[in-house]
């Protein structure tokens, strides 16, 4: 007889997927050059995975366990196309099949996928890796947002973890007005006024977010973008000792690491090539990287000694608009996800994750 799964389990579910990461995105993993052949665990989405490189340099991203009897699979060996558990020696191939139980050869798991494997890109110096609802079913197209793929624009990664959950990062990045107070004493944010009126404009891929009176002068308008993958881009201006490339640009992306913890990607960029785009690469490196850190710790410190609920007893006004828009999309999507989850199990399908 199919089964009832009560509204309370499901609004339960996607409270869960809110905190730990919608389904059905790309996300952000790690830096790339974090990962070389040996296994490593990491966190992400609440799970935990591993991560290795084969003998031909390709990046796996698997669960971390062994379908045998649950060892971490990041203290497996790397036998070059596979990762051997220490513990009874299972035999296990990027893609998640099971090649070989040496203590009963022959026994049913062999030929089996039985780690689940997610789909993995490397780009502009990060990792990727596709989250599905459905582990079986292939991804949706790696679509960054243009300043990521278009090579007009020079990016720089950087790369950090903080102990908040990742949707206190979406809410400061598309909370524009706090860089006249928080950050006026960055060397690019003491411009323009502590006041202002917003709109939203709408978007192929999501909206923007933005003063109506002023531009170019400090954090004036953030981008939400949200195409099989979720952003926030923005600019900052740059006074003319800045170098070349005009506003300096930042793709910002978070990735749950669990509902506590965030990995932050931030990708620096300019729309510069050539001779430019090494002239601003040396001034990040040499005079700016450290001011931008700067600017982030003043972001970190708000971040992580705000309450776990500091969402649940707030008095917003206008310029809180865009965020709230964003929890609203975010909010309707993991109920959405968690009712699909629902009705598959009700179907007798295998929902994989429901009531985790
Ligand atoms: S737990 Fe991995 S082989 Fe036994
Ligand atoms: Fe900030």
């Amino acid at each position: 007889m199919a089964r009832r799964i009560p509204q309370r389990q499901v609004d339960e579910r996607a409270q869960a997927i809110l905190a730990t990461g919608l389904y059905d995105r790309w996300y952000g993993i790690c830096p790339s050059d974090r990962i070389a052949d040996r296994p490593v665990a990491l966190k992400r989405w609440g799970r935990n995975l591993v991560a290795w490189r084969d003998r031909d340099g390709a990046l796996h991203l698997q669960d971390d366990r062994c379908p045998h009897r649950g060892a971490r699979l990041s203290l497996a060996r790397n036998d070059g196309d596979r990762l051997v558990c220490v513990y009874h020696g299972a035999q296990i191939l990027g893609d998640g099949t099971v090649a070989a139980i040496p203590g009963e050869p022959g026994c049913g798991l062999e030929g089996k996928r039985a780690v689940r494997s997610y789909p993995v890109r490397e780009h502009r110096g990060a990792v990727f890796a596709w989250y599905g609802s459905d582990p079986d079913a292939p991804p949706a197209d790696f679509a960054l947002p243009e300043r990521l793929t278009n090579g007009a624009f020079r990016a720089i990664l950087c790369y950090t973890e903080w102990r908040c959950p990742y949707r206190f990062l979406i809410d400061n990045n598309m909370d524009p007005m706090h860089g006249a107070f928080l950050h006026t004493t960055a060397h690019s944010m003491q411009q323009g006024s502590r006041q202002a009126e917003f709109r939203t404009r709408d978007t192929e891929t999501g909206f923007v977010f933005e003063k109506t009176g002023q531009k170019d002068l400090n954090f004036d308008w953030s981008e939400w973008y949200d195409r099989n993958f979720q952003a926030v881009c923005l600019e900052i201006p740059y006074p003319a000792t800045g170098g070349p490339g005009g506003n300096f640009g930042i793709v910002a992306h978070m990735t749950p690491i669990d509902a506590e913890t965030t990995a932050c990607f931030f990708w620096r960029h300019r729309k510069v090539s050539g001779w430019q785009a090494d002239v601003w690469q040396f001034l990040y490196r040499t005079r700016l990287e450290e001011r931008h850190w700067h600017v982030l710790e003043q972001d970190r410190l708000v971040m992580e000694t705000m309450a776990a609920d500091a969402d649940a007893r707030e008095h917003l006004y206008s310029h809180d608009l865009g965020l709230t828009r964003v929890r609203g999309l975010m909010a309707r999507e993991a109920l959405q996800q968690a009712r699909a989850l629902a009705a598959g199990l009700e179907d007798g399908a295998q929902a994989e994750t429901f009531g985790q």
